[in-house]
């Protein structure tokens, strides 16, 4: 298929939509069975017994009560056929016999037809590489290293595991044999111009194992090479080229597909061995960052095919480090997530073949951590836990993860840990918290929320202290509210004049209201199943089909609303009297009775 890459009008994603209806969409694969006013069927997302996937007619949308999966049409088809949004709606204007925009310019013609020419050359150079490896007398030690290695010929063979041999031009001749040129290999990165001069191109992997690096459809982007020995450096990768983006592929992806999205779970390693050997034991939900951090657009990546993530990374300082990063990262992108380590530094593939892929399953379904454990391992590597001072450091290096974390069950859990671990009272490091949130709550949490906010960068939401600290009734009304607004646009108005626009502090709530303001703003046409087409964070599209499933009042539908609004308003004033009533408190210690009075005037007039 060729992937959409250009900008289709929101008219015509609107066209498209209409056209189409969803329960029709959504029985092309599931069963649906009538139930009052909406269809109901066995989730296609998770595996269960009784029904719990819900698609409404009216409202054009799906939602699964076990899973949290929903959204509408275009969401189902992404989620069902692992495509992108411009796919989706690319598949969907096709079934509904809705012409897209022509706009094939000749430019992106000639484009697609080079990348296809330095695909072949891939392909090519791929055969060029295996062939030597398999039948060459050079290759001897090669061959050897690899069954030192414990690479299996049938592994050899599925991953394309090759051979580059010592010499300078071999590759370079076998490919302008076929008609390519100098200057192509070069782009594609094969090959290097030669200096000092002289004319022509030289081999750019020399003496290494080759490993072909996919993208998603199974086409070679680009080669990693390893030497056979100590030498520097271990890997000597393709450069960045029209094929090969680092920073947005996966090594393994291609291959581990199917059991990503089966387990509905990804493991995320280091290296090529660790992918190759996993999949060896038989392990295939298994795919490599490739030593550079795991970037945004890898996360995104994955988020098409899996929820939950393990991060296996190496133990040594760089794993750590590339471990903290990545986990904050998929964390924003809405994953659950889970880090194991290998004991004594090891790396998986290691960890594998010393002690076999049922111990290294075991680890991963059951000491999987969170990250502030994680990282309360690594800083009692480094730290003294005997001293108050090692005591200190390390509980300073878990603080701001766990201030980050969103379950507070999980919070507190986690807190009692630490504390068990370090000797110290759970009220301790729950007060050392409580501080690092006051300190840093202008500096990233709220900054970083209004400059999304602001940016409409629905995708890079942190989900802060939900519903924490709220009365039971205020959530109520809230959710509510949120639900009726987006049933009905024209109540927004009334929301905004009366509570404003930040009235909650539900971060999933903040950023779809940002986007109703947006909507009534700019007059944009408004419907409760386009919604989603506008967000692109998992936890905003849960929390929104949750709001649009929810069952709306049907009589004294402007009273139900004027409660709510009554009710959070009233819920603001208690919470704004107790503030000043500490306030007060503080001016008593201080003697300040001027700003007491002034304290308590105001406090008079909320009564
Ligand atoms: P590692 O050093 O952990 O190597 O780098 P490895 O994959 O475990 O390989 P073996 O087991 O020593 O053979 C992890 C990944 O970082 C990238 C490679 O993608 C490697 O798989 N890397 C590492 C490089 O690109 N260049 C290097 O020089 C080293
Ligand atoms: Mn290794």
């Amino acid at each position: 298929m060729i992937i959409l890459n250009r900008y289709i009008p929101d008219e015509v994603i609107n066209e498209i939509r209409n056209a189409a209806d969803i329960v029709d969409i959504v029985s092309e694969t599931v069963r649906l069975r009538k139930q009052g006013n909406n269809y109901v069927g066995l989730c296609p997302f998770h595996s269960e017994k009784t029904p719990s996937f819900m698609v409404s007619h009216e409202k054009q949308i799906f939602r699964c009560f076990g899973c949290g999966e929903g959204g509408n049409v275009f969401s189902f088809i992404m989620k069902r056929d692992s495509l992108s949004f411009p796919e989706a709606v690319k598949a969907l204007a096709q079934k509904v016999g809705i012409q897209l925009p022509e706009q094939e310019n000749p430019e992106k013609a000639a484009e697609i037809k080079l990348r296809d020419r330095y695909f072949k050359i891939n392909e090519l150079a791929k055969n060029f590489y295996q062939y030597i490896l398999q039948n060459h007398g050079i290759a001897k030690d090669a061959r050897r290293y690899l069954e030192q290695r414990q690479i299996s010929s049938e592994t050899i063979e599925k991953f394309q595991i090759g051979y580059a041999p010592p010499s300078w031009n071999s590759l370079l001749q076998f490919l302008s044999n076929k008609g390519f040129s100098g200057k192509e290999l070069e782009t594609v990165g094969l090959v290097l111009p030669r200096t000092r001069g002289s004319e022509g191109h030289y081999d750019r992997f020399r003496n290494r194992i080759m490993f072909p690096i996919w993208n998603v459809q199974g086409k070679i982007v680009g080669f990693g090479g390893r030497v056979l020995d100590d030498t520097l450096p271990k890997y000597l990768n393709s450069p960045e080229s029209l094929l090969f983006n680092k920073s947005h592929n996966l090594y393994g992806l291609n291959k581990a597909l199917e059991s990503i999205r089966q387990s509905d779970q990804v493991i995320i390693v280091e290296g090529y061995l660790d992918v190759i050997t996993c999949h060896q034991a038989g392990i295939n939900n298994v795919v490599a960052s490739l030593g550079t951090a795991l970037t945004r657009e890898q996360g995104k990546l994955l988020l098409r095919y899996a929820k939950n993530v393990i991060m296996a990374y190496d133990t040594d300082a760089a794993g750590v480090k590339a471990t903290m990063k990545g986990w904050q990262l998929l964390d924003e992108l809405g994953f659950r997530l889970k880090v194991v380590s290998m004991p004594n530094g090891k790396d998986p593939d290691e960890f594998i073949k010393n002690h076999g892929k049922e111990k290294f399953l075991q680890l991963v379904q059951e000491y999987g951590q969170n990250l502030c454990d994680y990282q309360t391992d690594r800083a009692m590597e480094k730290f003294d836990i005997y001293t108050l001072e090692g005591k200190f450091k390390i509980a300073s290096e878990v603080i701001p993860s766990i201030n980050n974390m969103s379950n507070e069950i999980e919070k507190d859990e986690t807190i009692n840990r630490l504390a068990k671990r370090l000797h110290l009272s759970p009220e301790a490091i729950r007060a050392e918290v409580e501080k690092f949130t006051r300190t840093s709550r202008n500096d990233w949490r709220n900054r970083d929320k209004i400059v999304d906010i602001r940016n409409n960068n629905t995708d890079f939401v942190k989900v802060g202290n939900t519903d924490l600290g709220q009365t039971g009734a205020r959530v109520k009304a809230e959710r509510t509210l949120m639900s009726m607004v987006l049933h009905d646009i024209k109540l927004f108005k009334k929301v905004k004049d009366q509570i404003g626009i930040t009235f909650t502090e539900n971060q999933e709530y903040l950023v779809i209201i940002n986007l109703l303001n947006e909507i009534v703003e700019k007059e944009l046409n408004y419907q409760p199943a386009s919604f989603f087409d506008r967000i692109n964070n998992e936890r905003v599209s849960a929390c929104l089909s949750s709001l649009m499933v929810l069952d709306l009042p049907v009589e004294d539908k402007e009273k139900v609303f004027d409660d709510c609004l009554k009710t959070i308003k009233e819920d603001e004033t208690r919470k704004r009297r107790e503030d000043l009533l500490r306030q007060m408190e503080n001016a008593d210690k201080q003697r300040d009775y001027e700003l007491r009075k002034k304290l308590l005037l105001e406090y008079s007039k909320l009564i």
